[in-house]
């Protein structure tokens, strides 16, 4: 059935409460006291078998008696009569169900959760939770929670998964005069889910920001599709818990292994430019003055201080948050020297010191404005005898005025006594950025330059290169009817080849005889590596050797690989020893892609080889991905400057790691029977030399 349009549940005609209630303190008696007392603009029915009255409002025994269509209905009763309300909402064709109560899915009532949808679905009704606070709408003042009213209407909307939290940030809110157009919980997620109240909150004009509190995710595709959109046009900031190490990933690889669930998350929020806070604070600082500020022209940041140490704490804070300071030190001494002086400072930061007074700082901070080459200012502010504190606020309110006509932003960290502190309140209250700390000021910033980013980077195509899955499948289903979840090293190689990969010559030895003729054919030196379904680390057990140059050092090698498997474990089956041309040294990377519970397609390059899960020096996308996503994937890990050449050796052949990053890519995005596709090594050589996939491991998805 056709889905009801999302925006008849933050903007609905009316809204029927099912399980209103005449007690004051009970659950449905504060939603419908919160729905009259907020001033919604559409028509309230409370809904109780008993009939009675609610707040001068006359209960109605059944919602069927209602004439009207109904928009919503909120569904405040014990978890055992939800089903049959729902029918009864069905039978009314109401649109969306936003369900309160408690006891499914949260506390393992899965099925009767999904009854509750699945019938919602078929009747054509949507549904907000269960297990939810309510939700919030500025737009037809809607407080259809039993969290507080009065909520401060504004223009950041929130979603949150936690109840608790939410009910707690809408006071938290208007402390910190952060203005809401949405609050919506979405508690256990059975049906609507964040990507569907974004698909709304996109296209609302009141809404200049989006807050997102997740716990989990469910469809992490979508959601991905979805956020690439909201982030085009609006700042979203997300707070995730559950930062804590390897999530539930099974390591059956080192691309699963190194991609604990949060990781990823990171990693895959950053791609969407979305913003991601380390607090509940932190993010809600963020939205106060983002939702109050205008994007710069670029990202030269100037910091003007009277005092030298706030001045150091905030160059240290712009380093943390990539804040970069403007240093054209000619540019700069032009603009400040006529008001520093001579024992100051018009390096950034610009020391004005202690001497300054009010006028002189006034018209540091004016220059700072009137210069085109500067887009950001840091005003720091010691209170001194200098420049009184009584006259400060009437300062910063006239400076910030000027800054912002002109669209440039400018925070402010002061510090001192008790005016100062009452300063930084009165300011708060009138949006005007004012912070008690700077790294409070410069985190704001630095959230503002990262979405600047994102909004400035060059779009780029997509990657894709032409490849036959018809070919790969074939080669997966022959692994299925042999009941592997995994492919033997020539199925994989085969695979590799379609997308125009070659690894290095081999051939299977069954014995001691056939592993000599075989090196004598492919040439010396050769690699040998022992072929075995019972191990999957070969090097881990001492089944590798490499660098065997002659016909004798094959045979020892192919002693000591037997030698060594049989200690590792006594009855493993050994299928033969792979012997393999030798390629020469390189520097080794890996390449990864994965197909993530959360988000489908991942693609990882990190430092490679024996050593990749020491260094944990790795990077993760969704896919899809450009060419220059992919060179930023390889840019942010730490050992990138190796790549580039350090003391002396040559760079690497970045731009072909690139080319196979995007055939490993196309491969995992056009056969989803692929679980896990590795590359490790992919042996990197100077530039121009190209790269040379070593080995690959290939996975498949349970049946
Ligand atoms: N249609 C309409 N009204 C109904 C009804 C129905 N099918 N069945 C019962 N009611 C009435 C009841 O008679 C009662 O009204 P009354 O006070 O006049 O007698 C009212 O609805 C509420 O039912 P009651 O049985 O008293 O439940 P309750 O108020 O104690 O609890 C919930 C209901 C939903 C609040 C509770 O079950 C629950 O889930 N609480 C947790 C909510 C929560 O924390 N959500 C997540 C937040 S993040």
């Amino acid at each position: 059935m056709n889905k009801p349009d999302i925006k008849y549940l933050f903007e609905p005609k009316n809204i029927a409460v099912i399980g209103a209630s005449s007690r004051p303190g009970k659950i449905g008696y504060t939603i419908v006291e919160n729905i009259v007392g907020e001033g919604f603009t559409g028509t309230v029915y409370p809904i109780n078998p008993g009939g009675g009255e609610i707040l001068g409002l006359t209960m109605i025994r059944d919602i069927e008696l209602i004439e009207e269509d109904i928009d919503v209905a909120v569904i405040s009763i014990p978890a055992a009569a939800v089903y049959d309300a729902v029918v009864k909402c069905a039978r009314k064709h109401v649109k969306f169900l936003t369900i309160i109560s408690s006891g499914f899915s949260e506390v393992g009532d899965l099925e009767e959760e999904r009854r509750i949808v699945r019938l919602a679905r078929e009747n054509g009704m949507r549904i907000l939770g269960p297990n939810i606070f309510g939700h919030y709408s500025a737009r037809v003042s809607l407080n259809a929670t039993f969290g507080p009213r009065n909520i401060r209407a504004g223009n950041v909307a929130i979603v949150t998964q936690s109840g608790a939290l939410g009910i707690a940030m809408i006071g938290k809110t208007a402390v910190q005069n952060i203005g809401l157009s949405a609050i919506i919980s979405v508690g256990n997620k059975g049906d609507i889910d964040e990507a569907d109240l974004l698909e709304y909150l996109i296209k609302q004009d009141e809404t200049k920001i989006i807050l997102m509190y997740i716990e989990g995710i469910q469809q992490g595709e979508r959601l991905v599709r979805v956020l690439k959109l909201a982030t085009r046009v609006k700042p979203v900031v997300v707070i995730k818990s559950g930062r804590s190490k390897r999530g539930a990933v099974a390591a059956a690889s080192h691309t699963g292994s190194l991609a604990g669930t949060d990781e990823i998350f990171d990693a895959v929020m950053r791609q969407c430019g979305v913003l991601r806070a380390e607090s509940v604070q932190e993010a809600l600082e963020w939205c106060r003055y983002l939702s109050a500020t205008q994007l710069p022209s670029g990202l030269n940041t100037v910091i003007v201080t009277n005092g030298g140490g706030v001045g150091v704490m905030a160059t240290d804070a712009c380093e943390k948050y990539n804040v970069p300071l403007f240093s054209d030190h000619g540019r700069l001494q032009a603009t400040f020297e006529s008001v520093t002086p001579g024992f100051g400072s018009t390096k950034n930061p610009i020391d004005l010191t202690g001497q300054a007074s009010g006028v002189e700082y006034r018209l540091a901070l004016e220059k700072a404005l009137a210069d085109p080459d500067i887009h950001a200012v840091l005003a720091l502010y010691c209170e001194t005898s200098m420049m009184s504190a009584d006259q400060l606020s009437d300062l910063i309110r006239s400076v910030y005025q000027e800054y912002k006509l002109k669209r440039k932003p400018v925070l402010f960290s002061i510090f001192g006594g008790v005016i100062t502190e009452q300063t930084i309140t009165d300011l708060n209250r009138e949006a005007i950025p004012v912070y008690r700390d700077v790294y409070e000021a410069v985190s704001c910033l630095g959230a503002q330059f990262s979405y600047y980013r994102h909004q400035t980077a060059n779009a780029v195509p997509e990657t894709a290169i032409p490849i036959n899955p018809g070919l790969i499948n074939e080669i997966i289903l022959a692994a299925r009817k042999d009941n592997r979840q995994f492919l033997l090293a020539d199925e994989g190689q085969a695979v590799l080849n379609e997308a125009g990969l070659v690894l290095p010559k081999s051939g299977i030895a069954r014995s001691i005889h056939d592993a000599v003729t075989l090196a004598d054919s492919l040439g010396y030196p050769v690699v040998m590596k022992v072929v075995s379904r019972d191990i999957l680390h070969k090097s881990d057990v001492g089944g590798v050797l490499l660098d065997l140059e002659n016909r004798e050092e094959v045979l020892d090698g192919y002693q000591t690989i037997i030698h060594n498997c049989k200690a590792f474990r006594p009855n493993v089956l050994i299928e033969g020893i792979e012997i393999v041309e030798q390629i020469p040294p390189g520097m080794e990377v890996i390449i990864g892609g994965r197909r993530d519970r959360a988000f489908g397609p991942i693609l990882m390059f990190g430092l490679g080889g024996i050593y990749v899960e020491v260094m944990k020096d790795v990077s993760f996308r969704a896919l899809p991905l450009n060419r220059s996503q992919i060179r930023s994937m390889i840019k942010e890990t730490r050992s990138y400057p190796l790549l580039l050449g350090v003391r002396g050796e040559a760079r690497k052949d970045i731009d072909e790691i690139v080319e196979v990053m995007v055939k490993v890519g196309t491969i995992l995005e056009a056969c989803p029977d692929i679980a896990d596709i590795e590359i490790n090594p992919l042996m990197v050589f100077e530039q121009g030399q190209g790269v040379k996939p070593v080995d690959v491991r290939i996975m498949l998805t349970e049946n």
